[in-house]
């Protein structure tokens, strides 16, 4: 990393910690719930425990899984471009900040004011936030633990100047949402960071099927044991008994919907109980665990500005498949 001289970089900063998870965030309720319905489904939040998320980091790496290199190439590439279109003395909002390897490029050339990392995931929260503050000791980091599918209200951090809010939602996460939630979640985005304020999104690309297929059921079945370790970790957690070994991943795109649906799909007709709760599966049947949406440039920005964002700036890489944008709020 390349020092520059900076006034900021002589400060100490501060990290602080915050949890606005309640017990609305209920895996029992959901999840029995989400079991009680006709299309049997569990909430994509709850992937991510601390199995989860190291399986989630190996996905990252995987060959097939393009998303997460193509993206950090294009920030790697164009960093210093967003950083000067986003603008001095920010308060950095990160959606779903996980282990934070894209945030280094961006924290280190935008020197943020404010560093604000919301993630579900406690440990991953706090271990990203440890690494970064050895990187960057100037920087203030105030991280809040919550589930950002619902309204997140930020309280007002105060003590540091800023000029403008921007949130960062790297990763193609607003995918995994559905178009019309996603409008939902990036109006929350946009009273959030108010008129003025900006947007830096990474949005995977609408692309061939057989390049998505692999993306998202890989030849070494890393992404089958991420999507089955929910069944493990309702064992674990909510007294249940999945037998596991009858369940298979199921991942495919549908060309027609634009979304990559995962599935676990019961191979034999079978129950399994959650917390006393009986729940039965004929042969083929399953629970849906998660969506992810492909967007082309201009999806985007169309879905984008039903949020009143306007599109400034977009990035992408040589063979076109992923995207960063650049939104700003009017
Ligand atoms: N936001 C990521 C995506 O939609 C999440 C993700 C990647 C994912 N691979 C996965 C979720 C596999 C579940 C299973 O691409």
């Amino acid at each position: 990393m390349r020092e520059r001289p900076s006034s900021r970089r002589e400060g100490v900063g501060i990290v602080r910690h915050y949890s606005l998870l309640t017990h609305e965030t209920s895996f029992l309720e959901d999840v029995l719930a989400g079991l009680a319905r006709p299309q049997k489904a569990i909430p994509p939040k709850y992937f991510y425990d601390e199995r989860g998320s190291q399986l989630f980091e190996r996905i990252c790496e995987l060959p097939e899984y393009y998303p997460t290199r193509t993206e950090l190439a294009i920030m790697d590439r164009h960093v210093d471009e967003m950083a000067a279109l986003l603008g001095p003395d920010t308060q950095l909002v990160e959606f779903g900040s996980g282990a934070g390897v894209k945030t280094r490029l961006l924290v280190d050339r935008l020197e943020p004011s404010l560093y604000v990392p919301i993630d579900i995931a406690e440990s991953t929260l706090r271990e990203a936030c440890k690494r970064l503050a050895l990187m960057f000791p100037w920087l203030n980091i105030s991280a809040v633990l919550a589930d950002f599918a619902r309204p997140v209200r930020l309280p007002e951090f105060v003590g540091v100047p800023v000029r403008r809010k921007v949130v960062y939602f790297p990763g193609s996460t607003i995918g995994n949402f559905t178009p019309d939630e996603a409008v939902a979640f990036l109006e929350g985005v946009r009273e959030l960071v108010g008129a003025g304020g900006m947007l830096l999104i990474g949005v995977d690309l609408k692309k061939d099927k057989r390049v998505l297929d692999a993306a998202y059921d890989d030849a070494q079945g890393v992404t089958a044991e991420f999507n089955l370790n929910l069944l493990h970790r309702i064992n674990r957690e909510l007294g249940g008994d999945f037998q596991v070994k009858r369940f298979r991943h199921k991942a495919f795109y549908d060309e027609h919907k634009g979304w990559i649906e995962m599935h676990l799909e019961s191979l034999y007709s079978q129950f399994a109980h959650v917390a006393g709760r009986r729940f039965d599966f004929r042969v083929g049947e399953t629970i849906h665990s998660e969506i992810s949406c492909k967007y082309s440039v201009e999806e985007f920005q169309a879905l984008a500005a039903r949020a009143r964002f306007h599109a400034e700036k977009v990035w992408t890489d040589p063979a076109n498949l992923f995207a960063v944008h650049a939104m700003i709020a009017v």
